[in-house]
């Protein structure tokens, strides 16, 4: 028997659009998870009819992509802006994204982890000495550099040293009022965004500042005739081992656009939210520091091989991204009318939203879902998950392509700083978040000390 999907009451027009706030969207997405406990309603945004689902079955149905499809939906509608026809934002019947997809494929294999593995040192190495010289360090910001500076070098062969600028370089403040302003318009009835002439303005002059930073990283490797086999080397020189096409400049811009947002925002974010979990949970950080001093005693330099062992670290990031995903939320959207849960009828191209927080602490899979127990990816717990409980990397062939690259570059992240520093939260932070397209802590500092007795 079909049943009517809860809709919370909302006003005429907007419908619930207005009580989605802009600060702690997050909190409000919980609520509204504990009030609707079969794991499924709807709402009302300014128009746009979603149908939100947290039960790990429901999420099952909807990832099945037979029946369901990434659409390109606000915000990702308003991320094209910028991100074009990237991977990330390129619409499923675009040819583009398999062209793409496939040709890049081969740079995100385990084997060219192990390739990016010295760019990836020297950009953690940078992270190290600066935090050497200071006794209190803002983590976000520094995760972001890391981040930055790391696919920069590795997927594009640049040097952005953004260790050495006491601001954030201006392609991060021009990406941070562009990611804010296009969740501003996810929020707006488009007649408003169409009068907001000033915002509009500064909102093009980012983008415009985006464009020039990858225009000047593709015209230096064009100019410099360097072959590699890096993202840029394969989206200039590669052509698709199906069709035989290759990519235009105008995708090829796209897509660094696309790493260089894609691939920055959500490691930085891992690495803050680990770092917050630590801090909160003294013993798994005895454990993390035992585990370092066991495979990198010393001074040891890592190897890629070194940090394959890790066992503890890797743990501890699986268990930061169920607490704390970046990305809080994956879109979807049924190809033809159906049925959730054998009652919940759903129309043809209904959106479905799937708000990772809700998922990764259901109790029908996880037991003291917001425990931070990093035992629960032990492989003989592991094997006993629901097997659609866990997302942070997306869903399916659309789901994240760099996810190895963020989990190497995290893991070797997380260890050398556990290797040189003492870190301290003296002053207790209070998690406060951070949100654009994706979620990070605000203000969160943290006192650092060396280990290392000649450092
Ligand atoms: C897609 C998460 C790091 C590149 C996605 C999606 C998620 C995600 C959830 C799917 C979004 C959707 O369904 O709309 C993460 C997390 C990361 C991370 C949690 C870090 C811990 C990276 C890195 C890169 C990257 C380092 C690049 C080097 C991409 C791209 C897509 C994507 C290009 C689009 C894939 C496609 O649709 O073909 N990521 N990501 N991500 N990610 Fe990541």
């Amino acid at each position: 028997m079909s049943a009517a999907i809860p809709t919370p009451r909302g006003l005429p027009i907007v419908g619930n659009g207005l009580q989605v706030p802009v600060e702690g969207t997050h909190r409000f997405f919980a609520d509204l998870a504990a009030q609707h406990p079969d794991g499924i309603y709807r709402l009302n945004l300014a128009g746009r009819h979603v149908v939100f689902v947290h039960d790990p079955d429901l999420v099952a149905e909807v990832c099945d992509e037979t029946r369901f499809y990434k659409p390109i939906d606000p915000p990702l509608a308003h991320v094209r802006d910028f991100a074009g026809d990237g991977l990330f934002t390129a619409r499923e019947e675009e040819e583009v994204w398999g062209q793409a997809h496939r040709i890049l494929l081969p740079a995100f294999s385990q084997r060219s982890m192990k390739a990016y593995f010295p760019q990836m040192l020297e950009i953690a190495g940078n992270l190290v000495t600066a935090w050497s010289g200071r006794p209190e360090v803002d983590v976000s910001d520094d995760m972001t550099r890391l981040a930055l500076d790391t696919i920069t070098l590795a997927g594009f062969g640049q040097q952005f040293r953004s260790f050495e600028q006491a601001e954030l370089h201006p392609f991060l403040q021009a990406m941070g009022s562009a990611l804010t302003e296009a969740m501003n318009r996810t929020r707006q009835l488009p007649m408003v965004t169409g009068l907001k002439k000033r915002a509009d303005a500064a909102y093009r002059s980012d983008i415009a500042v985006m464009q020039d930073t990858v225009d000047e990283v593709i015209r230096a490797r064009r100019a410099s005739g360097e072959k590699s086999n890096d993202l840029l080397g394969l989206m200039l020189e590669a052509a698709d081992p199906l069709t035989g096409a290759r990519l235009s400049d105008e995708n090829i811009r796209n897509q660094v656009l696309t790493f260089l947002i894609a691939g920055h925002e959500t490691t930085s974010g891992t690495l803050s939210f680990a770092l917050h979990h630590l801090m909160r949970n003294p013993h798994v950080l005895a454990q993390a520091y035992a585990e370092v001093d066991r495979i990198l005693p010393g001074d040891t330099v890592p190897t890629y091989e070194l940090i394959m062992k890790l066992d503890v670290i890797p743990r501890i990031l699986d268990e930061t991204l169920r607490l704390h995903s970046p990305i809080t939320a994956i879109g979807l959207a049924s190809r033809e009318a159906t049925t959730l849960g054998g009652r919940w009828e759903i129309p043809a191209h209904q959106k479905v939203a799937v708000i990772l927080k809700p998922l990764h602490t259901h109790p029908k899979a996880w037991s003291d879902p917001e425990t931070f127990d990093i035992d629960r990816w032990l492989p003989e717990a592991k094997a006993g998950h629901h097997p659609h409980a866990y997302k942070p990397f997306g869903n399916g062939e659309r789901a994240c392509i760099g996810r190895q690259f963020a989990l190497t570059e995290a893991r070797l992240a997380l260890a050398m700083l556990l290797q040189r520093f003492a870190i301290a939260d003296p002053a207790g932070h209070r998690l406060t978040i951070k949100q654009t397209l994706t979620i990070k802590p605000d203000g969160f500092r943290l006192r650092v000390r060396p280990r290392l007795a000649h450092e």
